[in-house]
């Protein structure tokens, strides 16, 4: 049932409990390395139970040995029928789903004119479709449940600004941000949030693979970041968990950018 509009005043929330996660879980996909693993961790510091959907176990096992709820469910994003698999072992395991990120991604680079139609409907499938479909298949779950919900979607500094030999990237993540000011509009009146966060340059497996991170170097990145340094995943995740916790009770179909103000730098 969707609520009523209503004037009354909503009790406040105790600042102790502004970013208490217990008795929540939290569905991350991509989140057995890099940013998604360090969004798992502060979600299972913060209370929650964690279920990672990643291809591969990668370093989950290091949550569930410092004595955290923390279990991963082999998942490829990009089929549908896995990612319900992955809300349905969340719900076999807690009975439930509270919130659900959207982080798993990728970002080969290639010059515009090599682009062929499967590098574009790669990147779209794992960027924006896996995205879309996990978003639509854990707001119906919340949505059942009638207890509200959050849901964050990794978009990136690419959706806001053009990068050399990122063009299908740079397209897969604006959609990102278009689609989560369009999925946020449904849910809301059960009490479903959903918003986005784009990290500008971190410090993660996927951005440290060699090629990559020549072209970093050559470009000279750092000169156009004002704070003078890539983020650690940790500043990324501690956003992720401001979005999915009470403190962002009144936060819906927004973007936080956490960029070192690199958006703040001319192109
Ligand atoms: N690292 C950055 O500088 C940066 C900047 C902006 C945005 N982002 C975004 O943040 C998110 C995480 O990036 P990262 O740097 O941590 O990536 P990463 O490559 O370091 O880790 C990605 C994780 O996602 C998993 N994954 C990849 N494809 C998958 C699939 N089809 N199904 C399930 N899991 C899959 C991988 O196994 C891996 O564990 C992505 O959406 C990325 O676009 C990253």
């Amino acid at each position: 049932m969707s609520a009523a509009p209503s004037y009354q005043a909503r009790p406040e929330v105790p600042f102790a409990d502004l970013l208490d996660l217990r008795g929540r879980t939290a569905v991350v996909t991509g989140g057995a390395e890099g940013i998604g693993f360090a969004i798992a961790r502060r979600f299972a510091e913060a209370g929650a139970r964690v279920v990672v959907g990643d291809l591969q176990p990668g370093r989950t096992g290091e949550l569930a040995a410092a004595g955290h709820e923390v279990r991963h469910v082999p998942t490829d994003v990009t089929a549908q029928g896995e990612l319900d698999g992955l809300l349905d072992a969340a719900v076999a395991a807690h009975g439930r789903v509270d919130v659900f990120v959207n982080n798993a991604g990728i970002y080969p680079l290639r010059a515009v004119e090599e682009i062929d139609g499967a590098f574009w409907d790669r990147m779209f499938a794992v960027n924006c479709k896996a995205m879309f479909f996990g978003a639509q298949a854990a707001s119906r779950r919340m949505k059942a449940q009638g207890e509200g919900g959050a849901i964050v979607n990794l978009s990136s500094i690419c959706g806001h600004k053009p990068m050399p030999n990122h063009c299908a990237y740079d397209a897969s993540k604006g959609a990102v941000l278009a689609m989560t000011r369009n999925l946020a509009l449904a849910p809301a009146p059960h009490g479903i949030r959903v918003n986005s966060v784009s990290p500008g340059l971190t410090a993660t497996p996927g951005n440290l693979k060699p090629e990559l991170f020549r072209q970093l170097q050559a470009s000279g990145v750092l000169e156009h970041i004002p704070l003078r340094r890539q983020a650690e995943p940790a500043e990324i995740a501690n956003t992720v968990l401001f979005l999915a916790s009470p403190m962002a009770s009144y936060v819906t179909g927004t973007d936080l950018l956490v960029d070192g103000g690199w958006l703040l730098h001319g192109i």
